[in-house]
C-alpha cells in the first residue's frame, strides 16, 4: 500500500516532545506524503521553525492572520489537506479543540477540516490524568479523532507515568493504516466488553469491576483496521464510536442470546466481557429481599457462553480474556484456553490497580496453542489491542 502523495498538515504544540516532531516529519517526508507545518507560538520556544522548513521543503505556517504579501497558507487552505495531526499535543490544546476554541491558526484549521484529524498527547501523566483531560479526550474521540495514546514511562518533568508522546513510528503506522486497506478489510469482527449484571431482586445484582475498556478498545482497532464490528455491551458507560454497531445487554442471559445471534455472521469473536459466572437462582424481579432473606439466597452457576459456540471446527476463530488474580494463576489461563476450544488467551493479572479491570493501561500475555507466548508489557489498552490483532491477523491467514 503506498500514501505517497496524501497531503498532510503536522501542527505542532508547545511540548518538550516537539523535538519527536521533528523525527516524525522526516519519516512522513521519507514516506513520500506532502508535508506542511503548522506551529504555535508556544512551540517555537522549544523547536525552531528553520529545522520544520528544511525538513518540510515549505515555510512553516504561523499565524492565522498574516498580512504579508508571500503569505501562501491560511487555515481554509490547509484545512484541505487529506490528515491533519496535532504533535505533540498538549493539554491546552486538546482543551481548545473540544470546545471548539478557534484562536489560533491551528484551532481554526482544525475546525475547518474535512478530512480525518490525529492528536497525539504529551503531558505530565497527572495532567493526563485529570478529569477534564480525560473528558476533553472522550469528547474528541467521540466526534472521531484519532486519539493516539501516550505512552508510559519517564516524562521530561521528572515524574514516572503515562504522557510521553507515542513514538513517531508508531504514528506512521496509524497513518498508513488509515489510507490503506486495513489488514483486517471485510472481517467480520464480533466484541463482547464490559460486566454482567445478574439480578438478585429489583435493585441489587450481581456484577464485577470490568468497565468495557479493553473491549471497545478492541472493537475501536478493527474498525481502524477495516473490519466490520459488532460490539455486544455488557453495561458499558463509554463514548460509541460511528460506524461501529453497538448491542448493549445488562445480564448473562440477554449477552447469550444477543452472542448467539451476532455469533452466526462473524469471522472472529473477541470474548473480553467479564460474564458472571454465577447467578440467583430464585430472583426476585419486583420489591426488595429483607435483611433475613438475603441469609437464604442460593447461587447457581450460568452456563460457560464461549465454550459452547462451535468455534475452531468452522474456520471462526474465538478468543477467550482470562483476568486471573496474581502472576501465580497464569497457569489457569492455559488450561481455559484449551477447555474452552479457544483459538487464543490474553492473560492479565487483575491484582494490580495500575492495570486491568476499570484501567485504561494492561498488561497482557498473547496465548495460542502451538505458538510460544507473546508478552505485552504494561502500555495503553488500544496498544494491547493492537497487538492482539496481529495475532488475529496472522492466524486468519
Ligand atoms: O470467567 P473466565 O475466566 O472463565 O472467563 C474466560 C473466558 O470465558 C472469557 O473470554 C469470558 O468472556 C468467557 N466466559 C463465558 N461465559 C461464562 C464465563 C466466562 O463465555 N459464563
Amino acid at each position: 500500500m503506498t500514501i505517497t502523495g496524501k497531503r498532510i498538515v503536522l501542527a505542532v504544540t508547545g511540548s518538550i516532545a516537539a523535538y519527536k516532531a521533528v523525527e516524525l516529519l522526516r519519516l512522513l517526508t521519507r514516506a513520500g506524503l506532502e508535508v506542511r507545518v503548522i506551529q504555535t507560538a508556544a512551540s517555537r520556544k522549544f523547536i525552531g521553525e528553520m529545522s520544520f522548513q528544511a525538513l518540510s521543503g515549505h515555510s512553516v505556517a504561523t499565524e492565522l492572520f498574516d498580512t504579508s504579501s508571500q503569505a501562501v497558507f491560511n487555515h481554509i487552505e490547509l484545512a484541505t489537506a487529506d490528515l491533519m495531526i496535532v504533535a505533540p499535543a498538549t493539554a491546552g490544546t486538546i482543551g481548545k479543540m473540544a470546545a471548539g476554541i478557534a484562536d489560533n491558526l491551528l484551532l481554526s484549521t482544525y475546525l475547518a477540516m474535512d478530512g480525518p484529524v490525529m492528536v497525539c498527547p504529551s503531558m505530565n501523566n497527572r495532567m493526563w490524568n485529570h478529569a477534564a483531560v480525560r473528558e476533553n479526550i472522550e469528547t474528541l474521540s467521540r466526534r472521531g479523532v484519532i486519539v493516539i495514546e501516550p505512552g508510559t514511562g519517564e516524562l521530561a518533568c521528572g515524574a514516572t507515568g503515562a504522557g510521553r508522546m507515542a513514538e513517531p513510528d508508531q504514528i506512521l503506522k496509524r497513518i498508513e493504516r488509515l489510507f490503506g486497506p486495513g489488514d483486517l478489510e471485510r472481517v467480520r469482527v464480533l466484541v463482547t466488553a464490559g460486566g454482567t449484571r445478574e439480578p438478585i431482586d429489583a435493585v441489587r445484582y450481581i456484577t464485577n469491576r470490568s468497565s468495557g475498556r479493553m473491549g471497545f478498545a478492541l472493537a475501536e482497532a478493527a474498525y481502524e483496521r477495516g473490519a466490520d464490528v459488532t460490539v455486544i455491551a455488557a453495561n458499558c458507560d463509554l463514548a460509541r464510536k460511528d460506524g461501529i454497531g453497538y448491542f448493549d445487554v445488562e445480564t448473562v442471559p440477554e449477552l447469550e442470546t444477543a452472542l448467539r445471534r451476532e455469533f452466526e455472521n462473524c469471522d472472529v469473536l473477541l470474548m473480553a466481557a467479564a460474564v458472571s459466572d454465577y447467578k440467583v437462582s430464585d430472583t426476585r424481579p419486583t420489591g426488595k429481599l429483607e435483611r433475613k432473606e438475603i441469609n437464604d439466597l442460593q447461587l447457581i452457576q450460568t452456563r460457560d457462553i464461549v465454550s459452547s459456540l462451535q468455534g475452531n471446527g468452522n474456520g471462526k476463530l474465538k478468543v477467550g480474556f482470562s483476568a486471573e488474580y496474581g502472576e501465580d494463576n497464569r497457569e489457569r489461563a492455559r488450561l481455559k484456553l484449551e477447555e474452552k476450544g479457544l483459538s487464543m488467551i490474553i492473560f492479565n493479572d487483575i491484582s494490580r490497580d495500575d492495570i486491568g479491570f476499570d484501567s485504561t493501561r494492561n498488561e497482557i500475555t498473547i496465548m495460542i496453542p502451538g505458538h510460544e507466548d507473546i508478552f505485552v508489557e504494561k502500555t495503553s489498552k488500544r496498544n494491547c489491542a493492537e497487538r492482539v490483532l496481529d495475532q488475529v491477523v496472522s492466524l486468519l491467514h
